[in-house]
């Protein structure tokens, strides 16, 4: 399919754009300093922190604590990998339904609960099998991003 060139120069701390490539939501995060710092406080509940599993490979480039290129941006096609759904937008940190009482934020797969950090890395005892898939993507500029 065809590539997609994204500008993110729009894409605020804490916000998202979402961009569709090959007929998939592609999500384009952008995170602020303190999610990023939340990701290293939940590796102990996560499946797979470092990305390890290989049904669903990590491209090179973002096997590393972020899953990303640059830590600020979060690149991942929004589909989880246990049925198909697309896991809710960013929750909050705070007590809420069916989220662990840890929770520091990140993603919720409605349809069976299936729980992600902000860097889809998906949580212990849930449904899905791994962590958000990454497209494949490279930077062309400082902010525009290229998918596929
Ligand atoms: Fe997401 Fe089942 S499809 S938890």
């Amino acid at each position: 399919g065809a590539a997609v060139q994204v500008d993110i120069s729009d894409v605020v701390p804490g916000g998202k754009k979402v961009v569709e490539w090959r007929g998939k939501p592609i999500w384009i995060m952008r995170r602020t300093p303190e999610e990023l710092a939340d990701l290293a406080k939940v590796e102990g509940d996560l499946a797979d922190p470092q990305s390890e599993r290989k049904a669903i490979p990590t491209p090179g480039y973002a096997l590393n604590a972020h899953r990303s290129i640059k830590p600020e941006y979060f690149i991942a096609i929004g589909i989880c990998t246990h049925l198909g759904c697309s896991p809710g937008d960013k929750f909050t940190p705070g007590p809420q339904p069916s989220l662990p009482d840890n929770w520091v934020g990140g993603y919720l797969c409605a349809c069976h609960g299936s729980t992600f950090d902000l860097a889809g890395r998906v949580f212990k005892n849930k449904p899905a099998p791994d962590n958000l898939e990454i497209p494949p993507h490279y930077y062309v500029s400082e902010t525009v991003v290229v998918i596929g």
